[in-house]
């Protein structure tokens, strides 16, 4: 069974402000790509890896890779406008016998092997698609402008996480429909009827947004 990863990295980073995109700015002395490329090529339940560059940046993305003497990069895609387009060029690299894809964002650079086992785990027992998730530590409320419609059931939320895995088959279905609004490879899966399980998340993953997370990862290596 062929696993093959997708790794994210093309957004422009426009809330970070740097002068660079995203994945190329420093985290701890080396573009943060370095972090998440380097952990999924070790990663023993990974075979083979695909990464979506910013345009312009398929180059030093490249050169990134041989630098880390990384040996699972079988390609190196042109990424898109949004999310889903950059994971549709990957995914137009992964091979037909491919058994599983799992997707991964570029912005969250501690990635661990328990992660990744978790979510490959429930693939094995029928389901479609795992993402890893957090429980909200905040009361939500559904807001219509600046007044509170309904304050929602904290119980039945739970904050979505990369990487996520999912059959390749069934991946490759939801990418071939139309794309708008998706935010997460799951939703995708999800709106055409697949079944996607949540496990356990990790609050390392934070997704780097701002220059205040990037700190706080940066702390945290
Ligand atoms: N991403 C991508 N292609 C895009 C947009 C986003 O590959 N057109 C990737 C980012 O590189 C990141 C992940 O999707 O690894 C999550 O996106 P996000 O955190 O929103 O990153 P950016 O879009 O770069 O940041 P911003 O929204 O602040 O511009
Ligand atoms: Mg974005």
């Amino acid at each position: 069974m062929s696993v093959w990863a997708l790794l994210v990295a093309a957004g422009t980073g426009e809330r970070l402000g740097a002068d660079r995109p995203k994945a190329f700015v420093g985290l701890h002395g080396r573009p943060l790509l370095a972090e998440s490329l380097e952990r999924l090529d070790a990663s023993r339940w990974v075979d083979a890896v695909v990464v979506a560059a910013p345009p312009g940046w398929e180059e030093p993305a490249i050169l990134l890779a041989e630098e880390l003497a990384v040996t699972k990069v079988a390609a190196c895609v042109t990424g898109g406008a949004t999310r889903a387009d950059s994971v549709r060029a990957a995914l137009a690299e992964v091979p037909e016998d491919a058994a599983v894809v799992l997707v991964h964002d570029a912005a969250r650079p501690l990635l661990t092997d328990g992660v990744i086992e978790r979510v490959l785990a429930p693939l094995a027992q029928g389901w479609d698609g795992a993402v890893p998730a957090l429980p909200l530590a905040d009361t939500v409320k559904r807001v219509l402008g600046d007044a509170v419609v309904e304050t929602v059931a904290r119980d039945e939320l739970a904050a979505a996480q990369t990487p996520q895995a999912f059959v390749a088959s069934v991946l490759r279905e939801a990418y071939a429909g139309d794309l708008a609004g998706a935010t997460d490879c799951a939703s995708l899966v999800e709106a055409r009827g697949g079944r996607v399980k949540i496990v356990e998340g990790d609050p390392r993953l934070l997704k780097i947004t701002t220059t205040a997370d990037l700190e706080l990862v940066e702390s945290w290596l």
